[in-house]
């Protein structure tokens, strides 16, 4: 059985992926070995069944070498200071990794195997050994739209997102939660009167939001309850932020085409937005399709392209319903909805999907890397 090295197991991504190994089944599969930054020698946990013994150094080359396969949402300085090392000390296994820090790198592949099987089988025949998770955004947008992008249908994507807490870190969805507890704590006395002026508490509610004592530390001096951030990472080139950027170039490498910008890849962009969710990112989506298809083929396709897309109805209850943070979060479904054509033209599709950040987003394809690697 392969000894498989866990780091980063308690954050919260990995707290998701440890969840989603044990429901599935995973560490029958495994001979898990749990690694630590800060508590190496204590009790390690006993997940799916298994012994975890104890905690290793998470700093040990030496011990991580002994390792068939690492998994880690430890974070990108983690992977900076350790994967180089363990590289050069000789290390030939495979390291599965959460973090963006080597998605861009040649020799590494971004899994996401709903949609690129064809990329990560190439990869591994090569001897491919670095598996990286994408960017949420982009590893959602390709759940609901890959069948579109399989068969070559699409010309180009506009990606407008609404990004959840949950992308900016755990503290920032606390610190979402706070914001919105403050907001209603201003306004509770007349809220609860029917007869109060809502114009009156709109105003302490704005007044409350730009205090300096209203929660704001994590997301940078800035309001999200009742409000929203037009800015996610830092900025880039081109006037895009990072995160904007991420959309182009992990797509395309995603799927195994030229680099971003360049002949023969799918030009990705738009503008990413942080939005009061928890953690369910939407995209709106503008698409120019490379021919005139009808809606109800478009809907067929997407319906098809993997087990987790589901086609919601561009019908109002439906989406009102079904396409919303509130009824995926939690969830593997990506629905897609919205589906009609603009008013641009036959060729554009609009379209709006929603998928869990630290499912698809995050965890998911990693341990399905795993298993892929185990099979
Ligand atoms: N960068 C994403 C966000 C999350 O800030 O929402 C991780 O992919």
């Amino acid at each position: 059985m392969k000894k498989v090295g866990l780091v980063g197991w308690r954050g919260m991504v990995g707290s998701v992926l440890m969840q989603r190994m044990v429901e599935e089944g995973d560490f029958a599969h495994i001979d898990p070995v749990y690694f630590s930054t800060s508590s190496a020698g204590s009790k390690a946990p006993s997940l799916g069944g298994k012994e975890g013994g104890v905690l290793h150094d998470a700093m040990s080359v030496e011990t991580l070498k002994q390792m068939d396969i690492i998994v880690t949402c430890q974070g990108g300085d983690y992977t900076k200071e350790i994967f180089p090392k363990l590289r050069a000390a000789g290390w030939n296994g495979h390291w599965i990794d959460a973090a963006s820090t080597l998605r861009m790198d040649k020799e590494a592949v971004i899994v996401l195997d709903p949609a690129n099987l064809h990329v990560i089988k190439d990869a591994l025949a090569k001897g491919g050994k670095n598996w990286i998770g994408g960017n949420c955004t982009v590893s959602l947008m390709l759940m609901g739209l890959g069948g579109l992008f399989r068969q070559g249908l699409i010309e180009w994507v506009s990606a407008m997102t609404y990004q959840a807490a949950s992308g900016a870190g755990a503290q920032n969805m606390r610190e979402l939660l706070e914001q919105m507890g403050a907001l209603h704590e201003a306004v509770k006395t007349e809220l609860s009167n029917p007869a109060s002026a809502i114009l009156d508490i709109d105003r302490k509610v704005a007044e409350t939001m730009r205090s300096p004592a209203f929660p704001t530390k994590n997301f940078r001096n800035t309001a999200l309850a009742g409000s929203l951030i037009p800015w996610i990472d830092v900025a880039y080139e081109h006037g895009q932020s990072k995160e904007e950027w991420k959309g182009g170039a992990e797509c395309n490498k995603i799927l195994g085409l030229p680099p971003f910008r360049s002949p023969g890849s799918i030009p990705v962009d738009g503008l990413c937005v942080r939005i009061g969710a928890m953690r369910c990112h939407s995209q709106g989506l503008t698409i120019k399709l490379k021919k005139d298809v009808p809606v109800d083929e478009i809907a067929d396709i997407i319906a098809k392209s993997n087990q987790w897309a589901k086609v919601v109805p561009n019908e109002r209850e439906l989406s009102e319903r079904e396409l919303t943070p509130a009824a995926v979060t939690g969830t593997l479904t990506v629905p897609v909805g919205r589906l009609h054509k603009l008013a641009m033209g036959p060729q554009y599709l609009g379209a709006f999907t929603v998928g869990d950040q630290l499912l698809w987003g995050a965890s998911e394809p990693l341990r399905r890397m795993l298993r892929i690697l185990l099979d």
